[in-house]
């Protein structure tokens, strides 16, 4: 059943909160667990149904996870100790979680059948199926959307792979495959896209080089056959949870609020750059490295933003945060033209429709031209309309946030999809000031 419900026009957002863990480096902290010998302790996992989709497929490959007070405890493996599954691997909403695993089931020489909701089944699953064919991997029927059954292979062949979209859940799930293959495997990416699967996999203890271009492109190679060790994790507050928090203080006039703890690893931060140049007060506390993984308070005071273009190589750096920016550019004074944002497209909805609709629903001018997601900001949004959010966390959540600086309530149409990456974002949000009533 559908669960709706209204934002409206709030009281300043402000205090000093937490936002749960990074669902990236969760991912990735339990498959590289699983993939390890030895235990493993992961402080500050997300707790969400994207990645206990992933903490499922582990344990159902052989790994064990339990709770161990407010951490959790992985008992991994070792790289090719994983085993059969005895039902089919159902990833949910989570494309991340499909696509890392299908890059470990590629060095398995098991059939192993995979599935997920209507979302998933509908994501292109070929920017991922491509390179692992040429490495090996073979799957049923040739088919390049989710349900489908793939095989695995003892022999995989190391590649070279230069990415055709920069996408850091194919770069991952190439690399993840490297482990299992004699020789190197070498990932080359023309944009930089998020870099925890690197940083992680030496964490762990692979040999993994990266060369980075005059022009910031990056190769990275992973040496196959790979031992990996069971490491203690910490996971920082997810930069792309804290965005919906920030941006509300931004548009709540008298806002001021501390996010503490979160990731700021420059493949990341994109978001936060665009908004200190649309006129953001945002100051970054006390930066730190933690685990591998750079951290840091941010502190939000309600601003006056200005329109801006966003250049097109920044996406991968903020590639899910442009429904809560096309949602503040809303509230700036002059246009924001958001460029070279194709990827929006395939993501858990088709955003840059999702994200237009939604803001013509709430009497915001905004038009899609090619790849550009454009929107004509009047420093005030009306409001009064139900949003769609097809089936999408983000969307969900970028439009109560646009109901809490509105002038008349905002009604989004189904909530439930939050809880696949932010499960406390209502009661977190009220407890700040928000009306969500
Ligand atoms: C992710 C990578 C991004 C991002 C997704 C998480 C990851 O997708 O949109 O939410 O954890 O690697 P692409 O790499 O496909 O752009």
């Amino acid at each position: 059943m559908p669960q709706p419900l209204t934002a409206r026009r709030s009281a300043p957002i402000s205090g000093r909160v937490k936002v749960p863990g990074d669902k990236s480096i969760s991912h990735r902290a339990l498959i590289l667990a699983g993939l390890a010998t030895g235990r493993t302790r992961i402080e500050g996992l997300l707790e969400a149904d994207d990645v206990m989709a992933t903490a499922r497929a582990m344990e159902a490959l052989g790994a064990t996870v339990s709770r161990s007070g407010a951490a959790f405890e992985v008992l991994g493996q070792g790289v090719g100790g994983l085993t059969a599954p005895d039902g089919v691997l159902d990833f949910g909403n989570s494309g991340t979680a499909s696509r890392l695993m299908l890059g470990v089931l590629a060095g398995y020489p098991m059939r192993v059948a995979m599935t997920g909701d209507a979302s998933l089944c509908r994501r292109p699953m070929s920017r991922v199926l491509a390179p692992l064919s040429e490495m090996g991997l073979t799957v049923e029927g040739d088919k390049d959307t989710l349900p489908f059954t793939v095989e695995g292979t003892a022999d995989l062949l190391p590649i070279v792979y230069e990415l055709p979209v920069p996408s850091a859940q194919v770069k991952s799930a190439v690399l993840l495959a490297g482990l299992h293959a004699p020789g190197r495997t070498t990932v080359i990416e023309p944009l930089p896209t998020r870099d925890h699967t690197e940083r992680m996999l030496r964490f762990f203890g692979a040999e993994i080089d990266v060369k980075t271009r005059d022009d910031g492109g990056r190769a990275v190679t992973v040496g196959g056959d790979a031992e990996l060790t069971g490491a203690h994790v910490i996971v920082p507050g997810d930069p792309s949870s804290a965005a919906f928090l920030v941006a509300a203080a931004l548009i709540c006039p008298g806002s001021d609020l501390v996010i503490e703890n979160v990731l700021l690893n420059p493949t990341r931060t994109g978001f936060f750059e665009t908004l200190r140049e649309m006129g953001a007060d945002i100051e970054i506390l006390g930066e730190h490295d933690e685990a591998g993984e750079p951290v840091g308070d941010l502190h939000v005071r309600s601003s006056k933003l200005k329109g801006m273009r966003v250049p097109p190589e920044r996406a991968p750096s903020m590639i899910d945060e442009y429904p809560i920016l096309a949602v503040l550019a809303a509230f700036a004074q002059g246009e924001t033209r958001m460029e070279g944002s194709a990827e929006l497209k395939v993501k858990e909805s088709d955003r840059l429709a999702a994200t237009a609709a939604g803001l013509a629903a709430c009497g915001v001018e905004a038009r899609i031209e090619g790849d550009d997601l454009i929107v004509s900001g009047r420093g005030a949004v009306p409001g009064g309309g139900v949003v769609e959010t097809h089936m999408d966390h983000r969307i969900a959540m970028a439009f109560l946030t646009l109901g809490l600086g509105s002038e008349a309530p905002v009604t989004v149409d189904d909530i439930g999809m939050i809880a696949t990456s932010f499960p406390d974002f209502v009661p977190l949000m009220r407890g700040l000031g928000a009306q969500l009533p």
